[in-house]
């Protein structure tokens, strides 16, 4: 019998209309009046859309199940926030929780800890000073820019691993890291200096 079926055209199931069925197995017969079949096919004109709409759905169903896992899979994914210690003058520590990106002065700033920064993060001042209290962490931070360097020479209590509290921004590195705050300075050993007897 003659094929009379209309030609394939892109349907919203498979935009690209013909290319996309050239895989498919042969034509099916007609099902017969009340033939359980796709229930896709009950809007369709012809026999062809129905097969390619059942394709194209597990398809598409199989590549959203493995996106989804990679998307639930968050384990390999960075914590959003780092473990901040800083430790007052007094010796008090102060664990906080501190976003990827924030720089430490806002962290103090929010946190209700006291740590100046009069010039609110502009290279303009020292009083952001804070001492990295392990040299592990201290060399984990980028190198300080020159204009840094320059501020740090005015700071109080400057030690080997003092930086700017307005320039250490948090990274997932940098998670454990503790900041002494500069009047704690009297309470290290921070020169390595030992007294020696005549
Ligand atoms: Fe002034 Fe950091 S706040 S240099």
């Amino acid at each position: 019998a003659p094929n009379l079926l209309p030609p394939l055209r892109p349907s919203r199931f498979c935009p690209s209309g013909e290319d996309a069925v050239k895989d498919l197995p042969p034509r099916r017969p007609r099902p017969e009046p009340g033939e359980a079949r796709c229930q896709k096919s009950v809007t369709s004109r012809n026999q062809e859309e129905p097969i390619r709409a059942c394709m194209n759905y597990v398809g598409n169903r199989s590549l959203c199940s493995a996106t989804e896992a990679k998307v639930n899979d968050r384990s390999e994914q960075p914590k959003a926030k780092i473990s901040v210690t800083f430790v007052d003058k007094d010796g008090d520590e102060t664990v906080i929780n501190v976003p990827i990106g924030m720089s430490m002065l806002e962290a103090a700033h929010e946190n209700d800890i006291e740590l100046e920064g009069a010039c609110e993060g502009s290279l303009a001042c020292s009083t952001c000073h804070v001492i990295v209290t392990d040299v592990d962490y201290y060399n984990k931070l980028e190198d300080p820019e020159d204009e840094e360097n320059d501020m740090l020479d005015l700071a109080f209590g400057l030690t080997e691993t003092s930086r700017l509290g307005c320039q250490v921004i948090a990274s997932p590195e940098l998670d454990g890291i503790r900041l002494a705050l500069p009047a704690a300075t009297r309470n290290f050993a921070v020169d390595g200096h030992v007294p020696k007897p005549h």
